[in-house]
């Protein structure tokens, strides 16, 4: 029997956690459940600090980008120590279940602290990188791409009106997703990213080849575990004698006003999170997969993304 849940967010935020949050607490309370928010993730509840979460504590969160919980990565969570301490909290409090709001890392640890100590833990994934396996779309992802389209759009104005070439940075470590989406829905001439390796001799081939046939402008975007806009500008420079800019568009891909796509599917998956925890199932991660609200194993979307990269790099080239 569940009386009392907590819910946390954890690792990078992504926006639409807060519509997430909000939707955890109120739909809890609506099945007579008391919530209870854990403050900056692993650290808040390793520290004990988290409190009752009202109707009204969410009020008003629902267009807010970051988290209202706040969020940390915590190394001390990795520790048997920080981990007893968690438990002690779980056990103080009498938390029959914890909402474990967030990404890869937070899903790893989620797994392992619910099977070492027998906590019933289910996650909502959010992530702007959308690198969860299993999941087709994660909370904060379609809002961090259209930020970073916003930005790629403006760019586009000054590099056609002075014909230049400019090279794009933009988040994702690990992930390529983010660089894909913008340069697809951009129209941007090359992406890089971490996934596939890429030809920069080759690039500036083609650069040198359109800008002989009168081809004005590029925009080339490069995710950041890819490598740096601004050394990849400088090299283009050196290898072709064309002008270069660059722009490293950064941590503004994880603030802003959730879209509503971000906001609706974090609600759906808020209530989904709930209903799971009050069915007495556990350890398993939920977003969206073929346009519905979902769940997979949390052993699954721990593992690496598998995703059809190729088919989207194909496209960009095909339609540059
Ligand atoms: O949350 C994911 C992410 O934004 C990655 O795209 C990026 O590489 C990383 O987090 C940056 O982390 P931090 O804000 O800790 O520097």
């Amino acid at each position: 029997m569940i009386k009392r849940i907590a819910v946390l967010t954890t690792g990078g935020d992504a926006p639409g956690m807060n519509p997430a949050i909000r939707a955890v607490v109120r739909y809890g309370l609506a099945n007579k459940i008391e919530v209870m928010g854990v403050f900056r993730g692993w650290w808040g509840l390793i520290n004990e600090e988290l409190k009752v979460l009202e109707h009204r504590s969410v009020s008003g969160i629902i267009s807010q980008g970051g988290t209202i919980l706040k969020t940390a990565r915590c190394p001390e969570f990795e520790t048997k120590e920080g981990q007893e301490r968690a438990f002690n909290t779980v056990k103080k409090f009498a938390i029959d279940g914890l909402v474990v709001i967030g990404g890869n890392g937070s899903f790893t640890a989620a797994h392992l602290f619910g099977a070492k100590y027998n906590v019933p833990c289910v996650g909502i994934a959010a992530s702007i990188d959308n690198d969860i396996n299993g999941i087709d779309y994660t909370i904060g992802a379609d809002t961090a791409i259209n930020t970073a389209l916003a930005a790629i759009d403006n760019i586009r104005d000054t590099a056609t009106s002075m014909e230049r070439i400019f090279v794009v940075e933009v988040m994702g470590r690990k992930c390529g997703f983010i660089a894909l989406a913008v340069a697809l829905a951009g129209g941007c001439e090359e992406v890089f990213i971490p996934e596939k390796p890429f030809d920069l001799e080759e690039a500036c081939h083609n650069i040198v080849h359109g800008n002989l046939a009168g081809k004005i402008s590029w925009i080339i975007v490069v995710a950041e575990g890819a490598g740096h806009a601004e050394d990849i500008a400088k090299k283009i420079t050196e290898m072709t004698s064309l002008e270069t800019r660059s722009v490293t568009l950064g941590h503004i891909q994880r603030g802003g006003r959730p879209t509503a796509f971000s906001r609706d599917i974090a609600l759906n998956l808020g209530k989904a999170a709930v209903d799971c925890l009050l069915k007495g199932e556990k350890d398993k991660a939920f977003g969206i997969v073929n346009g519905h609200v979902a769940s997979v194993d949390f052993a699954t979307a721990i593992k690496k993304k598998e995703f059809n990269l190729e088919g989207i790099y194909s496209l960009i080239k095909t339609l540059t």
